[in-house]
């Protein structure tokens, strides 16, 4: 297959996380013959540097040219510590998002065998966890009126969905119930919020087309709750944008850290993936940023592309770095590997088809030759 990928590194540990995920993804291409392109473009606070926008036209182009999107991390302290700037780096992702159409963005969260042990949360309580967040990504409150009065005392945001951005997520998230466990979960706030109230509704009406689907309601409250006292619940959750953004952090937890969470952005054009973390500036440059979540969004690149083997073997191979602790400090404080080691592993892994290249014992000691 022929794939031509628009790559947007962005800010942070965005490029270094970014170029692992390449370098798993010529892995593959070397593998299987598939021929993939990658065309950069900026996006971000180094977008805002360059050209005084956080998204430049050149890079909305090379997006809708392309066949997909891979892209890093977006923000920058010096932004994040002044509430006064008019031009912030989030808005170049925000403003991709709405020009891309890309209205359902899809978190899977499963829990690593390797890690499992060494998580915050009990392993009696995590363990078979596996669910899927589907986060609507283009409406509510992050797009409604902002406003802040002349006097500069009062501040509005205003959360509005219509029907249309309802359904249209509604449907997606049914038929990954149906292509999993069969359950969904509403979260939102309908004892307070009128666009919950017609949230529940629509998504009450649209069930009756999804009838081997059982649908339960959660108010968000309850529902970030029951995410810590028992994940294992969850088959597919559905939710408005800033809900799914705050539940998507808080469930990186049960998998170990947020390092290792990916994620698909999908909707009318371009499909974009993209690790769920931040640009953990404190990170930049110091080759220590796991690079997992990148390398497993790559992975949700291929399956969109229904390249599912190719898919399997990243995540086997991702599986196998966390069994044997070949993890950045986020994962693994004594002896750690580097953003660069975990990539090389990964890959080698890949092209390891018998497995007779890396040797247990020397990865154990930190003298893999592989690594
Ligand atoms: C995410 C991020 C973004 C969001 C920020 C960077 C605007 O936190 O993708 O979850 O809030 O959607
Ligand atoms: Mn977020």
């Amino acid at each position: 297959m022929k794939l031509n990928i628009a790559v947007l590194p962005g800010d942070g540990i965005g490029p270094e996380v970014t170029q692992q995920a390449i370098k798993i993804l010529d892995t593959i291409a070397e593998k299987y013959n598939h021929t993939f392109k990658y065309l950069k473009a900026d996006v971000g606070a180094i977008a805002i540097d360059k050209t005084g926008n956080p998204l430049p036209e050149e890079t909305i182009d090379i997006c809708l040219n392309a066949d997909a999107i891979l892209f890093g991390a977006i923000g920058d302290p010096k932004y994040d510590e002044d509430p006064n700037a008019k031009i912030r780096p989030e808005q170049g992702l925000l403003a991709l998002r709405k020009k891309l159409g890309l209205f359902a963005n899809i978190r899977p969260l499963t829990t690593f065998n390797g890690l499992i042990h060494q998580s915050n949360l009990k392993e009696e309580v995590i363990k078979g966890t596996d669910f899927v967040i589907y986060r609507e990504l283009t409406g509510g409150i992050y797009f409604g009126d902002k406003k802040l009065s002349d006097d500069g005392k009062m501040a509005t945001d205003v959360c509005s969905y219509s029907i249309d951005e309802i359904d249209r997520i509604a449907h997606l998230a049914f038929k990954a119930a149906q292509k999993r466990r069969k359950k969904l979960t509403l979260v939102d706030k309908a004892n307070v919020l009128e666009s919950s109230r017609l949230w529940r509704k629509r998504v009450t009406e649209l069930s009756k087309n999804y009838s081997n689907v059982k649908l339960e309601y959660l108010f968000v409250d309850n529902a970030a709750m029951q995410l810590i006292l028992n994940p294992s619940q969850f088959d597919v959750i559905l939710t408005e944008n800033m809900f799914g953004d705050i539940l998507s952090d808080e469930a990186s937890v049960i998998a170990g850290s947020i390092g290792l969470l990916a994620s698909a952005s999908v909707g009318d054009k371009t499909a974009l993936f993209e690790p769920i973390h931040g640009s953990y500036p404190q990170a930049k440059g110091k080759n220590i940023a796991n690079p997992v979540a990148a390398i497993l969004s790559a992975a949700m690149l291929l399956e969109h592309f229904n390249l599912n083997d190719e898919a399997e073997d990243i995540k086997a191979a991702v599986d196998k770095s966390i069994e044997l602790n070949i993890s950045t400090p986020d994962l693994n404080l004594e002896n750690h590997f580097s953003t660069a080691n975990v990539g090389s592993f990964i890959r080698d892994f890949i092209l390891d088809e018998d497995n007779t290249f890396y040797n247990k014992n020397n990865i154990d000691l930190g003298q893999s030759t592989i690594i």
